[in-house]
């Protein structure tokens, strides 16, 4: 009971798919308070469909979905987002013609209504992602990829998340780029936020996870445990099996 209430995140048997197209089917699986959890997976493998599903942009068919042991799959994204669900999805979804500055303070301002202990505030962001203390000013279409992706992370953050859950914030990414992320993730690991990271990059989800679980074709098949991430990166298993490589 006490374990239950302590997990920031439990999915139980859940199935969801769009209208007569099943996509998830009986997926299980938690993220404990202060745990980096991943999804691996390949192209099509449901893993978005699953991060939609948690942020409750997609609702599911069957089972359950508990947030520090309260049910949430009834609520609405945005009750979702007010519980403590901080969400980058796939393509980011910033408002392009605004500023870095008054895309952050939206996030701000919503963030304001939730009652936490550590907050986030934009010296915080700022001083995660450090090019944005010059182009605070700049609308965000005229960043670059990564630079978006990492304002979409600031501005996640700053809703005061304790579970925050990314979709591949990786893809189409620069190398140098990708380490900023990583390094702002960890960052992030040591200040306690309870993370999912969907992701593909199988090397980069050792590197920033704790545990993860693989996803294919809608289900969960396999639970990678700390200690086995090594093994998992040596034999390419994993990789030849379940992700095309
Ligand atoms: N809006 C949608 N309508 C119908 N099918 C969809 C939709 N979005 C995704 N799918 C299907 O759901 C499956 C899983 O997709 P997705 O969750 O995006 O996988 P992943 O993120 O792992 O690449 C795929 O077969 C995809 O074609
Ligand atoms: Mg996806």
């Amino acid at each position: 009971m006490t374990t239950m209430a302590r997990e920031m995140l439990r999915i139980d048997s859940i199935d969801a798919g769009y209208g007569p197209i099943a996509v998830l089917h009986q997926v299980s699986l938690s993220v404990g308070a202060n745990e980096s959890v991943a999804i691996i997976g390949a192209n099509g493998a449901g893993k978005s469909t699953l991060v939609r599903a948690v942020c409750g942009l997609l609702p599911i068919t069957a089972g359950a979905i508990r947030k520090q042991g309260a049910e949430i799959s009834a609520l609405p994204s945005h009750r979702r987002a007010r519980e403590g669900i901080g969400i980058v999805l796939e393509n980011r979804h910033l408002f392009g013609e605004l500023s870095v500055r008054k895309n952050l303070e939206l996030a701000e301002w919503h963030g304001l209504h939730r009652a936490v202990e550590r907050r986030f505030t934009l010296a915080d962001v700022v001083g995660l992602f450090p090019f944005m203390a010059s182009r605070l000013d700049a609308a965000v279409q005229l960043l670059s990829g990564g630079e978006q992706q990492m304002v979409a992370i600031a501005r996640a953050l700053l809703l005061q998340p304790d579970l925050l859950v990314m979709d591949e914030p990786s893809t189409g990414l620069a190398p140098k780029v990708l380490r900023h992320i990583v390094e702002a993730v960890g960052t992030l690991r040591e200040r306690g936020m309870s993370i999912l990271l969907v992701e593909q990059n199988v090397a980069l989800a050792a590197e920033v996870a704790d545990r993860a679980y693989v996803m294919s074709l809608g289900r969960i098949v396999r639970e990678i445990h700390p200690s086995e991430w090594a093994g998992v990166l040596d034999s390419g298993e994993v990789l030849r099996a379940y992700l095309g490589a």
